[in-house]
């Protein structure tokens, strides 16, 4: 049996989320790609965590848009995403990377793609982003079958 409630968002809600992710965007540090990436990440506690992404001359050390955001959320005590604002040039979807990050904290939560005019191509909940995802319940299960 799967479950899946979509956080819904009101209008301004959403439209606040995207704005922020926007505003995230452009402390992109990008020199390697030029593709600048703004996050904005709604917790249940009703902070707003934002975030860019960093890349690096190691070109592995990079971290996402979508991840600065989740660790500035953990970091600070909110673990229960609700909702994230991703902003791309052209309306991208996050990474497999970010998708698996977030689901750790947030299996529910409500996904918005929207391009740098604030366009949103898509919205919906993280589970149709990762579908049959593992997560800390899987774990836990996983274990207790194992008698540990
Ligand atoms: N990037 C993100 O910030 N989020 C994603 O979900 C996709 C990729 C970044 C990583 C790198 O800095 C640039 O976009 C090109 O891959």
């Amino acid at each position: 049996m799967t479950t899946s409630h979509t956080v819904s968002l009101s209008d301004e809600q959403r439209r606040h989320l995207v704005d922020q992710a926007r505003s995230a965007q452009a402390y992109a540090y990008v020199p390697y790609s030029q593709y600048p990436v703004g996050a904005a990440l709604l917790t249940a506690s009703g902070a707003i965590y934002t975030g860019c992404n960093v890349e690096n001359a190691s070109f592995g050390a990079t971290i996402c848009g979508e991840r600065t955001a989740a660790v500035k959320a953990v970091s600070a005590g909110d673990q229960d995403f609700r909702a994230i604002a991703v902003v791309t040039r052209n309306g991208a979807s996050p990474c497999g990377i970010c998708r698996q990050v977030l689901y750790e904290f947030g299996p529910e939560m409500t996904v918005i793609m929207a391009d740098e005019a604030g366009q949103i191509s898509w919205e919906g909940p993280l589970s149709d982003l990762l579908l049959h995802g593992f997560g800390p319940k899987k774990l836990a299960q996983g274990q207790k079958a194992a008698g540990e």
